[in-house]
């Protein structure tokens, strides 16, 4: 099959390609590179330099490629710790996942996968989110994607168009920067150098932790199935913030250093975790990889990454 791949080059998007070309499919990205690299991307795999909000080339550019399948991971990031709401993010992940969506459908693709994430959700009630879970965001990236679902939705209702929306909860792994405002990046990049980790608020605050390389498992095997419907990329793990700077100093082999305060970040949840049950149940995907084993994994590559860029190595 065909796959065009929306912010392919991307943190998620250039493994979700690694692993499509794995299984046998013919994976293209589409990505203006704001965040993404270009060297993410195998030199072979064809690759378009465009911006998602720019819907005459978006159109022009899948009658030209025709793919079978979309898969729309392009987004920016909100800055998490800005008081202001970031216009220019709300515009790139709003309007542009609308003209992906309308671009997609005016080029008769069959099927479109988007990325949500957990923060649809925001402050959890109960034990763990199921895809039933009030969805009451509490940050800009939670209220976007809420909208980019909504619109999704709504706008697929009576087209012949499948479409699949995964809600990822926190990835980590190999190839994140520092732009992709990973606290395991951040944590990995200090103590390595010795430094305190930065924790917000207590760091009682929970999170769900997804290997980067099982997400993209997961996004392979919708593309495969075809599976429409919404669902969880969860790992139905809780990990304190704390606790995920102490595992890091482990995976590091480190005594981890007394961390330092910050005031909390607005709106942060003070738990999220997401139940992959239906996902398990439509496709037969489970996270395979545990936090401990996925820590070091993540520390051997970004601790490679670092010393070659510094010439160490
Ligand atoms: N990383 C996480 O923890 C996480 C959690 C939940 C959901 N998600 C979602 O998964 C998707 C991928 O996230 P990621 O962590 O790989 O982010 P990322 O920033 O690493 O990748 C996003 C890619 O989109 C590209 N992009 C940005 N604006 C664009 C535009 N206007 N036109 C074309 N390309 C554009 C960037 O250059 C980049 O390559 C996003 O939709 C994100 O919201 C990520």
């Amino acid at each position: 099959m065909r796959v065009l791949v929306t912010g392919g080059a991307g943190f998620l998007g250039s493994h979700v390609v690694e692993m499509l070309e794995e299984a046998g499919h013919e994976p293209v990205v589409l990505d203006d590179l704001s965040s993404g690299r270009r060297e993410r991307v195998a030199a072979r795999i064809p690759f378009i330099e465009a911006d998602v909000r720019d819907v005459v080339r978006l159109e022009r550019h899948l009658e030209e490629c025709r793919p079978d399948t979309l898969v729309h991971l392009a987004a920016r990031h909100f800055g998490v710790r800005e008081s202001h709401v970031d216009a220019s993010a709300f515009e790139v992940n709003v309007s542009g996942s609308q003209s992906v969506v309308t671009a997609a459908k005016v080029a008769g693709i069959s099927h479109v996968v988007v990325a949500s994430s957990a923060a649809v959700y925001g402050e959890l009630c109960g034990e763990i989110a199921d895809e039933s879970h009030p969805m009451q965001p509490l940050t800009p990236n939670g209220a976007a994607k809420l909208a980019v679902e909504e619109f999704l939705q709504e706008s697929c209702r009576d087209q012949h168009m499948a479409t699949t929306i995964l809600r990822f909860a926190n990835l980590y792994g190999p190839g994140s920067t520092s732009e992709c405002e990973s606290a395991v990046h951040a944590f990995v990049e200090r103590i390595s150098c010795g430094e305190s980790p930065l924790i917000d608020g207590s760091g009682n605050q929970t999170r769900d932790f997804v290997s980067v390389r099982d997400a993209a498992v997961a996004v392979a095997a919708v593309v495969e199935s075809r599976m429409t419907g919404t669902f969880n990329v969860g790992t139905g793990m809780e990990t304190s913030i704390l606790e995920l700077s102490a595992s890091v100093a482990e995976a590091l082999g480190v005594v981890l250093p007394t961390p330092r305060y910050r005031p909390s970040r607005p709106n942060d949840a003070r738990r999220s975790c997401l139940d992959g049950t239906r996902l398990f149940e439509a496709v037969g995907f489970r996270p395979a990889t545990e936090l401990r084993e996925g820590l070091a994994e993540t520390v051997t590559s970004q601790c490679s990454v670092a010393a070659t860029s510094t010439g160490l190595s």
